[in-house]
């Protein structure tokens, strides 16, 4: 255990029957936290990793590339934490069910994604309009499933519209086990800052656990947002991006011990892990991931464009590799002096 002290020690966060861990969360990422990101967070100490959202209506009719999204290791990943969307009560549940037969041990209902072709289609943050359907929903998938199903969602739909202060309770009332609120409104997308005033508002009233989400850049945010705001739980997602450590960093950090960056080798370590098992995950399809994914782990640092150029060059992956394991080899920069960086 990093943390020394019964004060230093961080919340204890439960979803249901599942004692976690850690208070620090891989946040749910569409295209990016598939299993080997979750997989490289829990190593790291993530509490639990999100999968992406998945859609309720391809995953009623077991389409095998939606299928693809639910693969986990049921050694490594307990809790299994699938995140769906959907706006058809029926749908919904039916696929909860889905889940659940495929290793799902928790779901997550999205009443929080802003992306234009998602609310337009009414699905995600667009639930957030009509509290009705939102109850219906949760009601639904809690009726059809013997696992704890939590929220995801946002504020309100905008300032103004009845906001999750309102829909939290009754979202508890349906049977939903704990929310997650990213702490923005969702006509907000990604601009502005996150308000851990109302992560810390909804915690206090909430008799389920709150967990927080929004902008947690470092570690020593993270720990200091889930400190003050009085939340069981913090979620991580940009910033985990290349940075999986930032998970053990966290729980160093709330224990008030300083962040220790990883060594370069550690970094190369991960990220050559990282694009193995996308590779073992994907086959061919993971090309452009995996270029992407090399890219996290380089950016922050020093001398890192070229790199960056000759991976986007290469279609390779094992010359890409060879690139990456290269400039690290070289080592043409200093290491970072345990400074924390911003997102990637
Ligand atoms: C690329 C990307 C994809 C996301 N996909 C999802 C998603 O599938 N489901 C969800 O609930 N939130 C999704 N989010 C929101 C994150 O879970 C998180 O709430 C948000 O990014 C704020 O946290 P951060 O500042 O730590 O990134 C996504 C965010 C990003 C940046």
């Amino acid at each position: 255990m990093p943390w020394s002290s019964a004060e230093k020690a961080p919340p204890a966060l439960a979803i249901g029957p599942w004692a976690l861990p850690s208070p620090f969360l891989l946040a749910p990422m569409a295209g990016l936290t598939n299993w080997p990101f979750r997989r490289l967070a829990l190593q790291y100490g993530a509490g639990l990793a999100t999968t992406e959202m998945v859609s309720s209506v391809a995953l009623s009719f077991r389409g095998q590339k939606t299928l693809r999204l639910l693969k986990t290791d049921p050694a490594l990943e307990r809790p299994f934490h699938v995140q769906l969307f959907g706006r058809d009560p029926e749908r919904l549940a039916e696929a909860a069910k889905v889940a659940v037969g495929h290793g799902a041990d928790a779901v997550d209902l999205n009443f929080g994604c802003p992306a234009r072709k998602v609310v337009n289609s009414g699905h995600g943050a667009a639930i957030l309009k009509d509290f009705k359907l939102a109850e219906s929903l949760a009601k639904a998938v809690a009726q059809a499933v013997t696992v704890p199903v939590t929220v995801k969602t946002r504020i309100a739909w905008a300032p103004g519209w009845p906001s999750v202060f309102d829909l939290a309770p009754r979202l508890v009332d349906c049977g939903v086990a704990a929310i997650t609120l990213h702490g923005r409104y969702a006509a907000q997308g990604f601009t502005g800052e996150a308000d851990w005033e109302a992560v810390a508002r909804l915690a206090a009233h909430s008799p389920v656990p709150v967990i927080g989400s929004g902008d947690l850049t470092t570690a020593r945010l993270a720990a200091q947002r889930l400190k003050d705001s009085g939340a069981a739980g913090a979620m991580i997602g940009r910033a985990a991006k290349g940075r999986p450590w930032i998970f053990r960093q966290s729980l160093a950090a709330f224990a008030g011990m300083e962040p220790e960056e990883p060594s370069l080798a550690e970094r190369l370590a991960a990220a050559t892990v990282h694009a193995r098992w996308l590779l073992e995950e994907m086959g061919p399809r993971a090309a452009f991931l995996l270029r992407t994914v090399l890219i996290w782990y380089v950016r922050e640092l020093p001398g890192s464009a070229a790199l960056r150029e000759a991976i986007n060059r290469e279609t390779d992956v094992e010359r890409q590799l060879e690139s990456l394991v290269r400039f690290f080899e070289a080592g043409r920069f200093e290491p970072e002096s345990g400074a924390e960086k911003g997102p990637l």
